[in-house]
């Protein structure tokens, strides 16, 4: 595209940005994304990947705290296409999410504009396509969002900020993989791990992909975006300190070497403090018997020679992990995004209004592989629940509420039929919940909500009992996005759901979540105001039952 068509373009949408969203006086950021495949080689053989503008991970999209974002999307793939925006709260705006269960899907050969604010938020956090295990294919990339000016940092401006993209990768093409598990069987293992797109070759051939000053500080943004896998991150040489997990500012302890489940998002800062030459930066598998590795070279300006090939072991074990994962606290003192967010400090002294147990399992369903939530696995419907829900037709979509706050202790067995629907839980405007996520399988499981940040009081091997409340972190637990659980344990999260939309809870592990490990809360505001939600927007793609419907009346203050 020429200047002068990207400059038109631009003030054209601004315009039409500016008529939609209330909070006009916040700055815009323009992104125009041709979304296409291509042909890429990260793990040696040419496989089909999603690129973004050409590119593999997509580009980043950097905000500041509150600034409006724009991306039109031009879906030159040939199947339908969404995105969703993983750790951005989407304040009033779950129509904004990109999930089947909120919009209708981009066509092939069309384009759709999506308009968002990143509300009171800072932190590291990605995008990717949410459409029939396209992010197998790749499409992913970082989204950050950095403080205001006048909101204080808890630490000096680092030298750069790079994000890192890192997690498994399968050779085979997201179509192959779709066939796998369309046919009841299972991905297996995946085929590699790959680093901001590639698997490093470790032999010191490598072109360098991070350059630091000597005597400088990084910031480096982390994310696991994997499919099935944990993974383990360090730096040859250096070690890291921890200063934010998924939008919160941490207490800033130093570690050699720190787990990221997947679906998870830190920021680290490293000092180029060592002898000049390179260094690897090391991702490899968790909890896994054969464990993959890749590595990222990273190179001293003034460096002279080769990273060793000797690479700092990584930890066994998931004890380590839990022990890890309690020193995680947050800076209680340090400024967020605004001065008290999420309404409160003091999420210790809210009385809980309702505790929601949510139990994985597997098994099958006509024969075929299944993953499920107290005993539900979700299906998508035609209809996007948001807008059945919306149109006053969810009746013929979907019910509400199919599944128990208090699971019946048989869902995990393996003869427990699965039911397979939408898995739509109704909400209570405003309600201070606690949700326990129980693990009786073997293997970690991770879960991401949108539209919402938790408390992460506790992980706990066992069975979850009223009395553990005792054990949770009442005083400064993190407060974040994604909560991993390790094997027959179980986890603990806290929050408001002061958010009104429908909300989207994902497996972040890609097979289970596309085998019906997730579900939907819906959260309605009673009083069908535009202090709770926005409205819909005008160019929401309407599909399913709701095409020719006429649009509701629009809410109002
Ligand atoms: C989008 O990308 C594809 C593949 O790189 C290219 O063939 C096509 O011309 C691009 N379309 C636009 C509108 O830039
Ligand atoms: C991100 O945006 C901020 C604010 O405009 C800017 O200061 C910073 O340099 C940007 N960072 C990157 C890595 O682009
Ligand atoms: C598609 O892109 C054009 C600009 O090329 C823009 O004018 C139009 O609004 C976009 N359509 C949607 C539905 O966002
Ligand atoms: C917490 O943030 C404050 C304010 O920026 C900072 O001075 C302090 O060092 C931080 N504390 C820890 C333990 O990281
Ligand atoms: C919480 O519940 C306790 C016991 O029912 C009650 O005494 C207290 O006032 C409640 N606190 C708040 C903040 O509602
Ligand atoms: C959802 O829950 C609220 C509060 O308990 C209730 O008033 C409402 O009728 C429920 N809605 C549906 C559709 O079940
Ligand atoms: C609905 O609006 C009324 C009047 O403004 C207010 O008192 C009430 O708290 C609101 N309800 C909710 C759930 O926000």
């Amino acid at each position: 595209m020429d200047r002068i068509t990207k400059i038109t373009l631009a003030v054209f949408l601004y315009g039409l940005a500016a008529s939609f969203i209330v909070h006009a006086e916040d700055p815009y950021l323009f992104y125009t994304w041709n979304v296409s495949y291509g042909t890429l080689s990260p793990l040696g053989v040419p496989q089909q990947v999603i690129l973004i503008n050409g590119g593999f991970p997509g580009p980043r999209i950097n905000g500041t705290s509150n600034n409006n974002v724009v991306v039109n999307v031009f879906n030159n793939l040939d199947e339908p296409l969404l995105f969703t925006w993983n750790g951005i709260q989407q304040r009033k705006n779950s129509w904004q999410e990109g999930l089947l269960g909120t919009n209708c899907p981009i066509a092939p050969g069309t384009n759709y504009t999506y308009r968002f604010q990143v509300k009171d938020q800072i932190g590291s956090y990605y995008y990717y396509p949410s459409t029939a295990l396209h992010r197998a294919a790749g499409g992913f990339g970082p989204l950050t969002v950095v403080s205001r000016d006048l909101i204080p940092v808890p630490f000096d401006a680092p030298e750069a900020d790079y994000t890192i993209m890192a997690g498994d990768w399968y050779s085979k093409s997201h179509a192959s993989l779709r066939k796998l598990l369309d046919s009841g069987r299972s991905l297996g293992r995946p085929d590699g791990v790959l680093i901001n797109g590639k698997r490093g070759k470790g032999d010191g051939s490598d072109e360098p992909m991070f350059t630091m000053i000597p005597g400088k500080t990084y910031r480096y943004r982390i994310c696991n975006v994997g499919m099935k896998n944990s993974l383990n991150f360090r730096f040859q040489g250096h070690t890291m300190k921890l200063v934010e997990i998924e939008g919160s500012h941490t207490v800033q302890n130093v570690y050699d070497s720190l787990d990221v489940h997947l679906g998870q998002c830190i920021s680290v800062l490293v000092t180029a403090d060592k002898e000049p030459k390179d260094y690897y930066f090391v991702a490899s598998i968790r909890f896994t018997k054969q464990v993959l590795t890749s590595t990222a070279t990273i190179r001293y300006t003034t460096g002279k020679g080769p990273a060793s090939p000797e690479l700092p072991p990584a930890p066994v074990g998931w004890a380590w992990s839990l022990n890890q994962f309690r020193s995680f606290r947050w800076n209680l003192t340090a400024s967020a995004a605004r001065p008290n967010p999420q309404g409160s400090y003091h999420y210790g002294q809210i009385n809980i209004t309702r505790t929601i147990k949510f139990v994985n399992s597997v098994g099958d369903a006509d024969g075929k592989l299944r993953y499920a939530v107290n005993g539900v696995s979700h299906v998508d419907s035609e209809t996007p629940l948001k807008l059945a829900e919306y149109f006053g037709v969810a009746d013929k979509v979907f019910k509400y509420n199919i599944i128990q706050d208090e699971p019946a202790a048989s869902v995990t067995d393996k003869n427990h039929p699965i039911t397979l629907a939408p898995n739509v839980v109704n909400a209570t405007f405003r309600n201070f919940v606690e949700i326990i996520f129980e693990n009786h399988e073997k293997s970690v499981q991770s879960w991401h909500l949108a539209g919402y940040s938790f408390f992460a009081v506790a992980i706990e091997p066992g069975t979850w009992t009223p009395e553990k409340r005792k054990n949770y972190n009442l005083l400064d637990a993190i407060s974040r996005n994604t909560i991993h659980v390790y094997p027959k344990s179980w986890a603990a999260v806290m929050l408001t759901l002061d958010n009104a939309g429908m909300w989207h809870l994902r497996s972040t592990l890609l097979e289970r979540q596309y085998l019906g490990q997730q579900l939907y809360f819906s959260v309605l505001s009673p009083n069908y105001s535009l202090r709770d939600e926005y409205n819909i927007p005008d160019n929401d793609l309407l599909c399913g039952i709701v095409k020719d419907l006429p649009k509701p009346k629009p809410y109002s203050i």
